[in-house]
């Protein structure tokens, strides 16, 4: 019977992290998969986390089972900051702990699938294991631009895809820190795309796994929360593996917005219900640990102070390396320029697979076959190396 299995790749994304790790050269630059590095190239534990995790060894009394919804107590505590200071938006949204983001985003599809949902319409390229759950829960769904050549975001492109779907058919898309591009819509776009989900009837699903690590925790969530003040109902996915640098132990949410007039009534209840359920069947329960310490400093104001002050750093430090290359300009026939405007951790290079597999090759330089790259990755004793490589692999 195993036989009968096909041989899968790796995941390309992941398999980065082996590969970087058997190359021997002390000067190799990782760009891979998207984690927060320090200027000295580290990820540690945040300063808050190592707080809460302290309380919660003298503290916590029970390791005993919670439902499929996890740890409400950490889903509350996240959602002014979220959703702000309506955090509730009068009763009409409701959350879940997930094993990640990624765990929230297979919730939101399944269940997208299981109301009802014919098509799913997704500005690419996007994070690749979007299109890889999509797939797996075998929903339909149709690819639009999400950028355009000049490094900014395709508006027209997801205003048309929006209005062409209508209800029955959702679009998935990215609060902030765009992954992989870093091209965020600016607030007017927001707008637009909130008023189109709301004379269309299209069906928002908000995917934000970088919040903080882009403009600010407002700024950040300002899209989404223009997008939500418009429309009836949505889906929103959350991770906190970034922004409390928590990515192996999967801290995640799935949020649910009913429509005005159902506060407090079945309705949240009932998606609740099948969520959960999805969510049993899939992994029961998610983990405790991260959520855990996340509620524990988001319920403290020292802690909670200290984790906004390592956001903060996070944010500044990418900013720096993105004024950096921006004030490089071109590299051979890359230009940087556009880099300094983009947010979070990624952005994408317009080179070719060749290009991609000579930077590692021949510089040490890891990153996505896509081109992208992690902007943290980098830091002021690699960056002019990793620009020279650019223009070294890129260069006629
Ligand atoms: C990434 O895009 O690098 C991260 O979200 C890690 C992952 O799970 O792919």
């Amino acid at each position: 019977m195993l036989q009968r299995l096909e041989q899968q790749a790796p995941d390309a994304l992941l398999a980065l992290i082996k590969l970087y790790a058997d190359d021997t050269r002390s000067d190799k630059i990782d760009l891979g998969v998207g984690v927060y590095r320090t200027g000295q190239g580290d990820t540690p534990v945040f300063g808050a986390i190592k707080g809460a995790e302290k309380w919660l060894v003298e503290n916590q009394d029970s390791k005993s089972y919670l439902g499929p919804e996890g740890d409400l107590g950490f889903v509350h505590a996240l959602m002014p900051y979220i959703f702000g200071s309506d955090a509730t938006m009068g009763g009409r949204l409701e959350g879940m702990q997930t094993p990640g983001g990624t765990g929230a985003v297979r919730l939101a599809v399944a269940l997208a699938k299981q109301m009802g949902v014919t098509k799913l319409h997704m500005g690419t390229p996007s994070w690749p294991n979007h299109a890889q759950i999509i797939k797996d829960i075998d929903l339909d769904w149709q690819a639009f631009d999400h950028a355009n050549a000049d490094g900014t975001a395709n508006i027209d492109a997801v205003l048309a895809a929006i209005n062409g779907a209508g209800k029955g058919e959702a679009v998935l898309l990215h609060g902030c820190c765009h992954n992989p591009t870093g091209i965020d819509y600016t607030i007017d776009q927001w707008e637009a795309i909130g008023d189109a989900l709301a004379s269309s009837g299209t069906f928002p699903i908000i995917d934000t796994a970088y919040q903080g690590l882009g403009e600010g925790m407002d700024e950040d969530a300002a899209g989404m929360r223009s997008v939500l003040a418009k429309v009836p109902e949505a889906f929103i996915c959350y991770s906190c593996d970034k922004n409390f640098g928590m990515y192996r132990d999967r801290v995640g949410a799935f949020y649910i917005m009913a429509e005005k007039g159902d506060e407090g009534s079945e309705t949240l209840e009932k998606a609740f219900s099948n969520a959960n359920a999805l969510a049993r069947a899939s992994w029961s329960m998610p983990p405790d640990h991260g959520a855990a310490a996340v509620r524990v400093i988001l319920r403290d104001t020292a802690l909670t102070q200290e984790w906004l002050d390592e956001v903060a750093m996070m944010r500044a430090r990418m900013r720096e390396v993105r004024e950096y290359l921006g004030k490089a300009g071109m590299a051979g026939s890359v230009d940087f320029a556009p880099l300094a405007q983009q947010n979070g951790l990624f952005s994408m290079l317009p080179v070719t697979k060749e290009q991609v597999q000579a930077l590692r090759e021949d510089h040490g330089v890891y990153m996505a076959g896509s081109g992208r790259i992690n902007i943290a990755g980098l830091t002021m004793d690699n960056i002019d190396k990793f620009i020279a490589a650019v223009a070294d692999v890129t260069g006629s």
